[in-house]
């Protein structure tokens, strides 16, 4: 089968890694770039692909299959919405849209124009993400009674040299916390209740450097969601996956979901469980998984992409997904700004 023609809109640090995806995907090649940088410019030579400042150029191009959006989250409906509008296909970075009213509108014009849109928490595409859903769903682990997630990373000086990155929607619960929003509904299912603190005290930006999330799901298991960008940790997903070489990684893991019968933790799969009765008095055991990392996410979800394309499978993370989570990212800051417990 011919590989697809995929272009990238937006090549600054997540677009880089979806260029380096596709160039090891067996179904796609790269058809060209987007960006209004300089740094494009070397990066179009680099990989012998026609450079574009503006993405109406883009629409005006010849064999483009395909379109993946990596530019600032307020610039995703802009973007999205003028390929749907042609019926080009779109893998769009999470989160969905920076407000609600765009990802409504992001999603309406994909239904209006039958063209698939791929939500790109790529978490999803991963092996050891798979084999936990399906530990949880056999039952194995028994009723889930509670979960926690950490993710707790270092952000550099230089990182927040992007000012987008300083104001709404650029701090750590919408650039990480949304990935452990959309995998913990993933796994445990949709939720009912948040409540959230929020703090700038140490990098005193505009957005939030650390939060405390609180979560009901509706099956009644709770849940807490740590973040923070400002501590030295290795306790995050981002650290412990090994999906993106863009970070070091680390052997601990970022969750760990609790049962009645046993509990997991992940990235670094292990299950704990007693062999005689389950009392805190005997002695508790662990196993471990051999495979415990996948580095071949971003490339799953290029390939995904090209079937979703090509073969018209349904999208692995669609527009509801990506406004689901969206809905609990503004669920939090509501609460961490009201104090209040909030429905959703
Ligand atoms: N999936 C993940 O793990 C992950 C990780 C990081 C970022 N992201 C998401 O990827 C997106 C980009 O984030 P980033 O960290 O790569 O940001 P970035 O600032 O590093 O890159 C954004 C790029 O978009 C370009 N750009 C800006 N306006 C443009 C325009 N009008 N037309 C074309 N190009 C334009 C910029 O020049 C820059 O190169 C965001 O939505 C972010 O949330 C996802």
């Amino acid at each position: 089968m011919r590989k697809i023609n995929i272009s990238i809109v937006g090549t600054g640090l997540m677009g880089l890694q979806h260029i380096n995806a596709i160039t090891k995907s067996n179904k796609a090649n790269l058809h060209s770039i987007v960006d209004i940088s300089k740094n494009a410019l070397n990066l179009s030579k680099r990989y012998k692909v026609p450079l574009y400042s503006h993405v109406r150029d883009l629409l005006k191009a010849k064999n483009l299959d395909a379109v993946i959006i990596a530019t600032p989250n307020q610039l995703h409906e802009k973007h999205t919405v003028s390929f749907l509008e042609k019926k080009i296909p779109v893998l769009l970075e999470k989160p969905i849209a920076d407000n609600i009213k765009s990802a409504n509108k992001i999603i309406k014009s994909s239904k209006k124009n039958k063209t698939a849109l791929l939500i790109g928490y790529h978490r999803r595409h991963n092996s050891i993400v798979l084999k936990v859903k399906k530990i949880i769903d056999s039952g194995k682990l028994g009723n889930i009674v509670s979960a926690n997630v950490l993710c707790w990373l270092y952000k550099h000086k230089e990182y927040y040299k992007e000012k987008w990155r300083t104001s709404k929607g650029g701090g750590p619960l919408g650039i990480n916390l949304v990935h452990d929003i959309d995998m913990i509904c993933y796994l445990l299912g949709p939720i009912q209740y948040v409540q959230a603190f929020t703090t700038n005290k140490t990098r005193k930006f505009k957005v939030e450097d650390t939060a405390t999330v609180s979560l009901i799901f509706k099956s009644g298991a709770l849940c807490t969601l740590n973040i923070s960008d400002t501590i030295v940790a290795p306790w995050s997903y981002e650290l412990t996956a090994g999906e993106n070489p863009a970070y070091p990684t680390t052997n601990q893991s970022a969750y760990m979901i609790g049962g009645t019968k046993e509990s997991l933790q992940f990235p670094n799969l292990k299950n704990w469980f007693y062999k005689k009765e389950r009392s805190w008095w005997n002695k508790i055991l662990a196993k471990d998984d051999i495979k415990k990392k996948d580095d071949n996410t971003l490339i799953n979800q290029i390939n995904h992409f090209a079937d979703v394309v090509t073969k018209k499978i349904k999208p692995k993370v669609n527009g509801n997904d990506g406004l689901a989570s969206l809905k609990i990212f503004a669920a939090i800051t509501k609460s961490a700004r009201c104090g209040k417990k909030i429905r959703l």
